[in-house]
């Protein structure tokens, strides 16, 4: 399991990487349009050095055509290709082209753009011989009023006054994304001391689950064997099975859960059938095979021991069919059911019962053998030959502290519950 501080700085890295490539869009493109603006400020500036513009001079453009023609080529002079006087009709009234750039008269004149009238000033950028350049329109007024005539102009952006501004632009995108890095950071401490609060809450949560389950199996299992260890045997056997079987961690879950619980419902099963010592009569085994169907509902008021109810329900069926109590046949059982049924079967057989003596180990595996394709899975049989010698020495001559220490484990293991 990846470790919380994994877990919450990947998250966080990723946050900040989204949320850096937003702001850097959003800052960009709002700086890219404050670049614009500006550079239209300044083209409107590099009119205003020449003074305000005498309108009743544009009005009157026959009587001062030379004048105008005057003004049109001083405000070329600098920065501007070509400039151009129109009346409110956008009729040119004079005009004007900067010899220091006439050789870029021909790319502006490409540059065919049409500004709607009577709209606030204008400008579209366009590329004239490799240099940034900007067409703008302004229109001309007595304060408020309409516009009385228009200067339109081809402005060349000077390539210092660009890399400046993008400079700007590119220190407030750091700024921007060094403030996102450093909020990130603070978070990162404050999510994990909340994220290691929420885990050790739902650890704790699994480990009070995990532990009714095995207080409720232990406490029905001491009830007609005197101890809870079979549970604790058959649930580490079980493990081991499933591990050479190559089931899953949910499943193994699972079973280890059945393995505990698997006999729960002879809770409901009176002391003179569990306890009786001699064969059941058939109306007593009918009496006992009821703790399956009382197992699964006992589960079902929990979900979380619900999880269990595949080997409960199942681990009396037999591979033939002969078991109960549906009598499923082969594949037909559950996959945990047939597992455990074998673990299960197998330690009955090598434990010590007040009915009965211990099997030798060799005694009891040839009972399953024996038992392979009638009660058990002859597949599983053959995976259990291959792992019950090491199992049996495992457990053999144990205390049972040592057994519960093994399969604590694990559970540990598979249930996550390991530090
Ligand atoms: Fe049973
Ligand atoms: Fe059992």
């Amino acid at each position: 399991m990846p470790s919380i501080h994994r877990i919450v700085l990947y998250r966080l890295l990723a946050a900040w990487v989204v949320i850096s490539l937003a702001i850097g869009v959003v800052v960009s493109w709002a700086g890219l349009r404050k670049i614009d603006r500006q550079l239209v400020t300044l083209a409107t500036m590099e009119l205003k050095r020449f003074g305000a513009v005498n309108l009743a001079l544009l009005t009157q453009p026959e009587s001062a055509r030379r004048a105008l023609d005057q003004l049109a080529a001083q405000v070329v002079w600098e920065h501007f290709i070509v400039g151009e006087f129109q009346d409110g009709s956008r009729r040119r009234l004079a005009s004007a082209v900067n010899p220091l750039h006439a050789a870029l008269q021909t790319e502006v004149e490409r540059q065919s753009l049409s500004f709607p009238l009577n709209l606030d000033r204008q400008f579209r950028k366009f590329s004239a011989d490799g240099r940034n350049a900007m067409r703008v329109l302004v229109p001309l007024r007595e304060d408020s009023g309409p516009a009385a005539a228009y200067f339109e102009g081809a402005f060349l952006v000077d390539p210092d006054t660009v890399a400046r501004l993008r400079e700007d632009l590119a220190t407030t995108l750091l700024v921007a994304l060094a403030a996102v890095a450093l909020t990130t950071l603070c978070l990162y401490p404050i999510i994990l001391s909340l994220n290691r609060n929420v885990l050790r809450q739902s650890r704790d949560l699994l480990a009070g689950n995990v532990e009714l389950m095995e207080v409720v199996g232990s406490a029905v299992a001491t009830r007609d064997s005197s101890t809870h260890l079979h549970n604790y045997r058959v649930a580490l056997y079980a493990v081991r099975l499933g591990e050479a079987v190559g089931i899953d961690a949910t499943q193994m879950r699972d079973l280890i859960a059945g393995a505990f619980l698997h006999d729960v419902g002879k809770i409901g099963v009176g002391d003179a059938i569990l306890l009786k010592a001699g064969p059941l009569d058939a109306g007593e085994f009918e009496q006992m095979k009821r703790h399956v169907t009382l197992g699964v509902e006992i589960l079902t008021k929990s979900k979380w021991l619900l999880r269990a109810r595949e080997v409960v329900e199942f681990h009396h069926e037999r591979y033939d069919g002969s078991g109960y109590p549906k009598g499923l046949a082969g594949v037909e059982i559950p996959l945990l059911a047939r597992i455990f049924a074998v673990v299960d079967v197998f330690d009955a057989l090598v434990s010590k019962r007040p009915y009965k003596d211990a099997l030798a180990f060799d005694v009891a595996m040839a009972g399953i053998r024996d038992g392979a394709g009638k009660l058990f899975d002859p597949d599983l049989v053959t995976i259990f030959e291959g792992i019950a010698g090491a199992l049996y020495r495992e457990t053999r001559d144990v205390a049972g502290a040592e057994v519960e220490a093994r399969l604590q484990l694990q559970i540990g293991k598979y249930f996550g519950l390991t530090a």
